[in-house]
């Protein structure tokens, strides 16, 4: 038996588990060296999807060819499709998407190939793939039929179509597509760091995706995004909204959207979404949740000394687009498939099976009594 070393963690809170070269928070988020506010100046989503599949930005054919056989892939199978009609309309999105996942793999001709070139195909088909899953179940289960994929738009471009049967505005798609570069990627969180514990094993990229889809699913990780507008209309709009929030904090609520396990300080990430979020609601004409979204910033940094994540004001900049809440964690897989995928590939490539320990604090050893001998 390997001695443990007794560094004991909770939460793993602090501990370096292992190495990337795909991401790091230091000196504020980057992407394969590349600054994160930059990206989501200068480049697609696209773009961004490529760096972190392959390693560098495309030039401007290898962008032509990637969006190429994207667009090629922007297809479901046919008994997928039948079982998005069938769930109950009142399944989970999320749910609805880890049963998707899990069904392409039947579909997949790489499957149980773990080779790198075979990951990162299927990493592609994945990405073009979930953004119709997430929509075809949405129309599904409101009554409506499907709109087939368009294959000359972009991610976030066809996502809106397909949602709503028209074009999106360009504000509206480039807003969408910065989203989806702020949430590509974010080191060892906890639905990146499922899907490297179960590829460890020498498992396929498929299953990761579904581990990784489960563990984003919860309020304390992806599911955040879901529950801003719920606060902020909890309040009732600016005007109540301090008393409110005073009193959910004196009750020790968690106040969904604030606070994160890496950064103290404030995240980089949330500063840019919020501009797009106000220019959203600006044109929806909803600024009463910015201004109330104001109120919260405050209050909480002043009492908790907590800053938003960038699930705050993503919620809001989704709400704002008319988009419906459920369809907000499913937007993020959308994106994070990319850096699950990295992740899944640079383990793969270099693995070792992640095995930790557990400090044991049961019973001490003891003789087991025969059944007979046992008393309520
Ligand atoms: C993200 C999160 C899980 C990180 O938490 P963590 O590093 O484990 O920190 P802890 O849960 O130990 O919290 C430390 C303290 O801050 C408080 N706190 C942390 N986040 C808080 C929040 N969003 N609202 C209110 N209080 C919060 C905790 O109650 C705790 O206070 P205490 O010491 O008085 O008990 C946490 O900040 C949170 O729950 N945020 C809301 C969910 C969210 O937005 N998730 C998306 C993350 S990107």
């Amino acid at each position: 038996m390997s001695t443990a070393s007794e560094i004991y963690s909770p939460g793993l809170e602090g501990v370096v588990a292992g190495e990337t070269a795909i991401s790091t928070v230091a000196e504020g988020l980057s992407y394969r060296g590349y600054p994160v506010p930059e990206l989501a100046e200068k480049c697609s989503f696209e773009e961004v999807a490529f760096l972190l599949l392959h390693g560098e930005l495309p030039t401007a054919r290898q962008l032509a060819e990637f969006n190429s056989r994207i667009g090629v892939a922007r297809r479901l199978p046919e008994p997928l499709r039948d079982l998005l009609e069938s769930l109950p309309r009142w399944s989970l999105p999320m749910d609805v998407l880890r049963t998707a996942v899990s069904i392409l793999a039947h579909f997949d001709q790489d499957a149980s190939d773990n080779s790198h070139a075979a990951n990162v195909r299927k990493a592609e088909r994945l990405l073009a793939q979930i953004p119709l899953a997430v929509v075809d179940y949405h129309r599904f289960s409101q009554g409506q039929q499907p709109v087939p994929a368009r294959s000359d738009l972009s991610t976030a471009a066809n996502f809106l179509y397909m949602l709503r049967g028209t074009e999106a505005s360009p504000e509206d798609v480039k807003a969408l597509d910065v989203s989806l570069i702020l949430y590509a990627e974010h080191e060892f969180n906890a639905s990146t760091f499922t899907a490297r514990v179960i590829c460890s094993t020498e498992s396929d990229l498929h299953s990761s995706v579904v581990g990784a889809t489960g563990a984003l699913t919860g309020r304390l990780h992806g599911g955040a995004n879901e529950k801003v507008m719920d606060l902020l209309e909890a309040t009732g709009g600016p005007e109540p909204a301090e008393a409110w929030l005073r009193d959910a904090l004196s009750r020790k609520e968690r106040i969904m959207g604030f606070g994160h396990r890496v950064y103290k300080t404030g995240d980089v990430r949330a500063g840019i979404l919020k501009t797009y979020a106000q220019a959203a609601a600006r044109r929806a004409g909803q600024e009463k949740w910015e201004e109330t979204a104001e109120i919260f910033e405050r209050i909480i940094a002043e009492e908790k000394n907590l800053h938003p994540n960038l699930d705050w004001p993503a919620g809001r900049l989704f709400h704002a687009m008319g988009l419906e809440v459920p369809l907000y964690t499913p937007i993020f897989v959308m994106s994070r498939i990319t850096g699950w995928s990295a992740h899944v590939i640079e383990q793969l490539d270099k693995n070792r099976l992640i095995r930790p320990r557990a400090r044991y604090i049961g019973p001490e050893r003891r003789p087991v009594k025969p059944l007979a001998e046992r008393r309520e």
